[in-house]
């Protein structure tokens, strides 16, 4: 029998439309490793260990078995609807006119609900990759971020929230030179962000702008992905769970490195969405929330592990004509065209 935390005990957030948020959710991308049936087992165990908020997404290709594992958990009374924080994403492939309602509505019908509690624009242009794919693969198609067709696809978020479909809408993969753009055209502001974050990847100037505008950061890759695709390693890249603050502080704790990073998302103010399908590995990432908090010492030790190391660099999205990677980030300060 799988160790339950009192969710009681696990802190929440009120978000700006008043709607309360866990300070921790479980991530479903199976990164081209895991199959639809692992991630969804993963979701029944972690409800039943106290889990409250999921991370879906269309592209995840496991919304369908995931959305039974709702529908079994609500009509076996583990938990009712309104105990859960859902999340899903609308996929590049379906900016278009109609597309995100009808993208909407498909993930609404997979997952088994009736309302979504926050839909997110996964990526902020049009641009996809054929799932699976190796990291030279380019879309002719991909074109550079444009405020007009970013802002026809939000129109269409707004009429989710409008219609009482999407209860809180979000971006992702954005920068502070594109929200600055978007944000004064929004009817409905994003009260949440998922942008990459853990120790070596703190993105300090873009989550302090987030929290000034009242929008909550969920973090993404939280314990630094060490089971992230192929296509989304390069020789460069530097593991959180080996770098020296993090693993000095497991010792400390006699913890898995993997739960410092964890224990400093929540700490610092960002949603963690670690992914396991391992039981003993999520049911660590739900408790360290409660239990054995870090230092303030310990905290500014992980300030320190910064390495501005951005794992997801979504070279997959370029256009044509775009140079490297760099030009999805507006490294420079504004929008790279
Ligand atoms: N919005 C976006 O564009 C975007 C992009 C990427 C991800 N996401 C979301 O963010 C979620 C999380 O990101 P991610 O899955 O890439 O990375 P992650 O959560 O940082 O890493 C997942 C891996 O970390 C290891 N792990 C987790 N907890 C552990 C523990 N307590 N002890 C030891 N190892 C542990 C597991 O590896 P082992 O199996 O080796 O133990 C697991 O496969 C995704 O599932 C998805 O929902 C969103």
């Amino acid at each position: 029998m799988a160790e339950s935390i009192n969710t009681n005990m696990v802190p929440k957030y009120k978000l700006a439309t008043g709607e309360e948020i866990p300070c921790i959710g479980m991530g479903t991308f199976g990164s081209d490793r895991f199959t639809p049936e692992q991630v969804s087992r993963a979701v029944a165990g972690a409800i039943r260990c106290g889990y409250r908020m999921f991370d879906c997404a269309a592209i995840y290709e496991n919304e369908a078995l995931i959305g039974e594992v709702f529908h079994r958990a609500f009509a076996e009374g583990v938990v009712r609807r309104e105990e859960l924080f859902i999340t899903s994403k609308v996929w590049n492939n379906m900016h278009g006119q109609g597309d995100v309602l009808l993208s909407c509505a498909k993930t609404l019908r997979d997952l088994r609900l009736n309302y979504i509690d926050a839909f997110f624009v996964h990526w902020p242009f049009p641009n996809y990759h054929a799932p699976g794919c190796d990291a030279d693969s380019r879309n002719p198609d991909s074109k550079p971020f444009s405020i007009d067709r970013f802002m026809a696809t939000w129109r269409q978020m707004e009429r989710l929230h409008d219609m009482g479909l999407a209860r809180n809408l979000g971006m992702s993969n954005m920068t502070i030179p594109k929200l600055e753009a978007v944000l004064p055209l929004c009817r409905i502001k994003p009260t949440v962000m998922e942008i990459e974050l853990h120790p070596c990847f703190q993105q300090q100037a873009l989550f302090d702008y987030l929290m000034e505008q009242g929008i909550r950061p969920i973090g993404f890759c939280p314990v630094g992905s060490p089971t992230r695709p192929e296509r989304d390693r390069t020789p460069d890249d530097i593991a959180d769970t080996q770098v020296a603050e993090v693993m000095e502080i497991a010792k400390t704790h006699r913890v898995h490195p993997a739960v410092v990073c964890i224990k400093w998302a929540v700490q610092r103010g960002q949603i963690p969405i670690p992914f396991s399908v391992y039981q003993n590995e999520y049911v660590s990432n739900l408790k360290s929330t409660i239990t054995d908090p870090l230092s303030d010492v310990e905290m500014a030790l992980l300030k320190t592990a910064d390495r501005n190391c951005r794992l997801i660099k979504g070279q997959v999205f370029l256009w044509p004509g775009a140079g490297d990677w760099h030009d999805l980030w507006d490294e420079e300060g504004t929008i790279t065209k």
